[in-house]
């Protein structure tokens, strides 16, 4: 197992998977521009479903609205797996919550922290930024599939002047004077996550394993009863969130009493009153 400060081992990985009958095939990049851009490239020629790509470092990580993703080398989980769910298209939207929820539960397992999961595909401890998701989807009407990013900060202990006081890393966060010390064990927590999210997104395809995966969702939604400003019928207002709907789309009550769906994360921005 890989202790802080040591590179994660494909091999252990990969035995790993086998032993739990898990369907992944495991690389782990030195370094690459980007892990979601790695299986990209690769979709374009063949067949990516089922691969898992680790970078330990990436030259051009990237989140939502071309943001970029930092990463000191070594520290963190930067990886991206291809899937195809085997449900209509319409429903993949599943998948962001799915991979939240997975991750929560790997970080629970593992480290005992509770997560919380920013709508659609940020996972907070605290009110900081622990994690990123960003879900892409790729071919053709015949041989769609999405791409999942993941940006887990395992072990940094210093950001950037203006991440600084808005994210934070599992090793900061931890309540265990060892895990402070030391550092998490990556190998270990990236062998528990592949194993939460094979069993999370088999989910998507569901509709019982869905529902009730979207109860566990639920309980950990950071936005909950918070002010956000959404973008409505092309105009900006502030809305109180009331929870996730059955597709797991945000529940939202205007000024006016009025209750919005809203689908897209491009229609709010949460900048939060309280
Ligand atoms: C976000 O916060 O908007 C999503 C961030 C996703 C970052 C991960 S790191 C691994 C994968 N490769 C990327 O370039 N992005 C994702």
């Amino acid at each position: 197992m890989s202790e802080l400060g040591q590179e994660l081992n494909a091999e252990g990985l990969q035995d790993q998977c086998k032993v739990l009958g898990l369907p992944w095939r495991v690389r782990v990049l030195a370094e690459t521009a980007s892990t979601n851009d790695v299986l990209r490239e690769e979709g374009r020629k063949g067949e990516v479903v089922g691969q898992v790509v680790f970078a330990e470092r990436q030259t051009a990580g990237r989140g939502r609205r071309h943001h970029v993703w930092e990463s000191a080398a070594g520290q963190d989980l930067l990886f991206s797996l291809a899937l195809r769910p085997a449900v209509e298209v319409a429903k993949w939207t599943r998948v962001t919550q799915l991979t939240a929820l997975a991750v929560c539960l790997a970080v629970e397992a593992e480290l005992g922290l509770q997560l919380a999961i920013k709508w659609p595909n940020d996972l907070q401890f605290r009110g900081k930024k622990v994690c990123g998701i960003l879900v892409e989807s790729f071919g053709g009407a015949d041989d769609r599939y999405l791409i999942i990013g993941i940006g887990l900060n395992v072990n940094g202990t210093q950001f950037a002047p203006g991440l600084a006081e808005t994210a934070t890393s599992l090793r900061l966060a931890s309540e265990s004077d060892w895990v402070r010390e030391r550092g998490v064990d990556r190998e270990a927590l990236a062998s528990c996550l592949l194993v939460e999210l094979n069993a999370c997104l088999a989910a998507a395809e569901n509709e019982a394993a869905f529902f009730e995966r979207m109860q566990a969702v639920r309980v950990r939604n950071a936005l909950l009863g918070k002010q956000v400003k959404l973008l409505h019928e092309g105009q900006e207002m502030w809305g109180q969130v009331t929870g996730l709907d059955d597709e797991g789309a945000l529940l939202l009550r205007l000024p006016d009493g009025a209750e919005v769906t809203v689908a897209s994360a491009e229609q709010v921005r949460t900048q939060e009153l309280g």
